[in-house]
C-alpha cells in the first residue's frame, strides 16, 4: 500500500449510468448494470490498495422512486443480485456492510438480501461499506429527530444531554464524518446525500460517468483530495 494520505471516510455519488447508456444507444438499465459491474471492481481496488476505512455509496435516493416503473424494477432486481452474489469479493475483503435509508417502499426481496448481507458481514473488521438505499439526507434528519424526541418523551434522554455526538449516533448509522465525496458525471450538486455527515467534506466532481470511473479515475480524484487544505475553521 502506498505511504500516502487517504480519506478515512469516502462518499461516492454514483451518477451518470443513464447518460453512459444513452451515448451507446442502450437502454438506461444497461447503464445501471455497467455501473454495478464497475462498482464491484472499484470496491475491490479500494479495499486492497488503499487505507480508506469507510465507504458510503449513494445507490438509490428516496426521490429515485419518481422514475419510470421499469427502471425502478430493474434497479431493485439488480440490488438483489448485487447483494446476494456480486458483493462476495467485498465480504471476502473482511468488510462489514451496513445500509442507510428507509425500509418502507422497498420490495421484500431487496429487504431480505439487505438483511442477509448485514448479518453475513456483521463481524468483519477491515472496514465498513455503507450503502445508501431509499436514502434521503433530509429524511435521515427527520428520522433521527423522531428517535431522539421519543427518548426524551419516555425519559431515557434528558433534553440538555442532546449533543452533536448523540445526534451523530442516532442517524441511520453511527459513522465518522465524511472526509471526501466524489460525484461522477459532472453534475455539481449533492442531491440529498449525507447532508449532516458532510459538513466539512471536500468534494470532487469528475466528468466521467460512473460505469467508466475506474481505479485510475479514483486515484486522480484522490490526488485532488491530497491537494486540499482542510482548515475546519482554523486561521491559516
Ligand atoms: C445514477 O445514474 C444511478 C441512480 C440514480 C440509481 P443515473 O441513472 O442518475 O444516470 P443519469 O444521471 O441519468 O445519467
Ligand atoms: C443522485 O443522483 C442519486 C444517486 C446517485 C443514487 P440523481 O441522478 O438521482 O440526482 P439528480 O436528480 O440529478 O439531482
Ligand atoms: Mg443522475
Amino acid at each position: 500500500m502506498k505511504d500516502v494520505v487517504y480519506p478515512n471516510h469516502l462518499g461516492i455519488i454514483m451518477d451518470g449510468n443513464g447518460r453512459w447508456a444513452k451515448e451507446r444507444g442502450l437502454n438506461r438499465s444497461l447503464g445501471h448494470k455497467a455501473g454495478a459491474d464497475n462498482l464491484v471492481n472499484l470496491l475491490d481496488y479500494i479495499y486492497k490498495n488503499t487505507s480508506i476505512k469507510v465507504v458510503s455509496l449513494y445507490a438509490f435516493s428516496t426521490e429515485n422512486f419518481k422514475r419510470d416503473k421499469n427502471e425502478v424494477d430493474y434497479l431493485m432486481k439488480l440490488f438483489v443480485t448485487l447483494f446476494n452474489s456480486k458483493l462476495e469479493k467485498v465480504k471476502k475483503n473482511n468488510i462489514k456492510v451496513v445500509f442507510s435509508g428507509r425500509r418502507e417502499n422497498l420490495p421484500k426481496s431487496v429487504l431480505d438480501a439487505m438483511d442477509k448481507t448485514t448479518d453475513d458481514t456483521k463481524n468483519n473488521t477491515r472496514g465498513i461499506l455503507n450503502i445508501c438505499l431509499n436514502y434521503g439526507g433530509d429524511y435521515e434528519i427527520v428520522d433521527m429527530t423522531k428517535t431522539v424526541a421519543k427518548q426524551v418523551l419516555d425519559g431515557t434522554l434528558n433534553l440538555d444531554d442532546i449533543t452533536k455526538e448523540i445526534v451523530s449516533k442516532k442517524l441511520y448509522q453511527d459513522l465518522p464524518p465524511l472526509d471526501f465525496v466524489i460525484r461522477t458525471s459532472g453534475e455539481k450538486r449533492i442531491s440529498n446525500f449525507m447532508i449532516y455527515q458532510s459538513s466539512y467534506a471536500e468534494y470532487d466532481f469528475p466528468d466521467t460517468y460512473f460505469p467508466d470511473f475506474d481505479s485510475k479515475c479514483l486515484e486522480a480524484s484522490l490526488d485532488n483530495y491530497r491537494k486540499r487544505d482542510r482548515r475546519f475553521g482554523n486561521a491559516k
